[in-house]
């Protein structure tokens, strides 16, 4: 609601202003598919079996509201085809049947980026950078980077099996938790901060071991990339994330202000087999998707990225009988400048009233001697001032008194 919603806004236009500028399109994929788009982040992971609002419709179709936009955008892509490489940004809704508390939402939205086409691990790091150019946009600076490689879908497998193998061996002394993780997902036991976990994580195998030289070289060179654009990162071989498209290049951003379950704000990599998974050609893909209420929490909690003014520049006040008001409003927002007005042929008590709550910096002040003279008055609501000034005048009177319309400057 506003004027919280103000400052959302105002994040979605910072996020415009450093992907527009580096390619990206934005991209408006629906809020529901087909459940099958979904079903290809994997029937291991909590998304797609515990997570997903999915239901019949009228005609009888399997359809789920999206947890993501990921698989949206493929399945887009799959259908239209477009030359590649095709880069798009999106901002906009996700939905998850997830345990509600701060920071985790049934209904949640997300800015982000798509890259498909390309296989090349600078392209990761491109990706990569403007998320962190983003955080920094917004003035957030206990964020930390960390970053991991999968391998590809073979190294994967063979990672999977040697965790299947260590966890297994030390099934006994295992969580219930992670003992039913383990039956669906070996790689998310890695995941568990469960303290009767902790010796079997530590001691658990390192992807590291186990990535192809292909996909070693292809993370070698993400890391250089970053080191060369001077984006600090920390590498954790145990960062695994929550779906299962991710091949070669994975990462997370961290806010470490936020409470421990809920501090990861963002996180992305590389899906290379997914736009085959639904149906088209073998095409390599990467993107990230950063979390918007989990941002502006962090934000809150590091004190930056503040509302922005919510305010109107001028209010008119008229006790002529509002039709001047009318007249002036549309005049003065015809010329950009931000105006509002109060309704019902108030007293002027009660109108000023309204102006100072609207946060206006000036009211425009008309009775019927001012309307019979052609004139206004107009008032600083900061200092009080007051100064009477032809109708004509007016636009010319609020440039010099405010800035001229649409000047970055304008007082706050
Ligand atoms: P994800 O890690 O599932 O990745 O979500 C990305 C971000 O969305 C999280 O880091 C978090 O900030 C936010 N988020 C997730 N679930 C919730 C929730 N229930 N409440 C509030 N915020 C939430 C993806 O969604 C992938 N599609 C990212 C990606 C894009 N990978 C490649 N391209």
């Amino acid at each position: 609601m506003p004027p919280d919603s103000s400052r959302w806004r105002a994040l979605t236009s910072v996020f415009a202003s450093v992907v527009e500028p580096a390619g990206f399109g934005l991209v408006v994929p629906p809020m529901f598919e087909d459940l099958g788009v979904f079903l290809r982040l994997g029937d291991a992971t909590d998304v797609v079996t515990k997570e997903m609002y999915d239901f019949e419709d009228k005609g009888g179709r399997r359809v789920a509201l999206r947890p993501e936009h990921t698989a949206g955008v493929c399945r887009a892509f799959v259908q239209h085809r477009p030359a590649t490489p095709w880069k798009v940004w999106y901002s906009g809704s996700n939905f998850r049947y997830e345990k509600a508390q701060a920071g985790r939402y049934r209904q949640f939205d997300q800015v982000g980026v798509e890259v498909l086409g390309v296989d090349d691990p600078l392209l990761d790091v491109e990706v990569i950078a403007l998320a962190w150019k983003f955080y920094a946009a917004l003035g957030l600076r206990e964020v930390e980077l960390v970053v991991n490689s999968l391998g590809d879908e073979d190294d994967r497998a063979s990672y999977v099996d040697a965790l299947r193998r260590h966890f297994g061996a030390r099934n006994d002394e295992l969580s219930p938790e992670a003992r039913a993780t383990l039956e669906r997902n070996p790689l998310r036991v890695l995941d568990s901060k469960r303290p009767q976990d902790a010796a079997a994580v530590a001691a658990a195998p390192s992807m590291r071991d186990h990535l192809s030289p292909d996909a070693k070289s292809h993370f070698e060179a993400v890391v250089s990339g970053l080191a060369t654009l001077g984006v600090p990162h920390r590498i954790d071989d145990r960062l695994v994330r929550g779906l299962d498209y991710y091949r070669r290049t994975t990462f997370e951003f961290v806010a470490h202000r936020l409470e421990g379950s809920q501090n990861a704000v963002g996180g992305g990599g590389r899906y290379d087999g997914l736009v085959e998974d639904l149906g088209g050609p073998s095409t390599p893909g990467v993107g990230f998707a950063l979390g918007i209420d989990r941002t502006l929490l962090a934000c809150d909690a590091e004190g930056c990225f503040p509302l922005p003014n919510p305010g109107v520049d001028v209010f008119v006040v008229d006790t002529s009988g509002g039709g001047t008001a009318l007249e002036i409003t549309h005049e003065l927002r015809s010329l950009g400048r931000s105006a509002d007005r109060a309704w019902e042929q108030r007293s002027m008590k009660s109108q000023m009233k309204s102006a100072d709550r609207s946060g206006a910096k000036v009211a425009v002040i008309v009775g019927s001697d001012e309307v019979a003279a052609g004139t206004c008055t107009v008032r600083n609501l900061g200092t009080s001032e007051q100064t009477t000034v032809a109708r004509s005048d007016l636009a010319a009177h609020l440039d010099a008194l405010l800035g001229p319309v649409g000047d970055a400057r304008r007082p706050a």
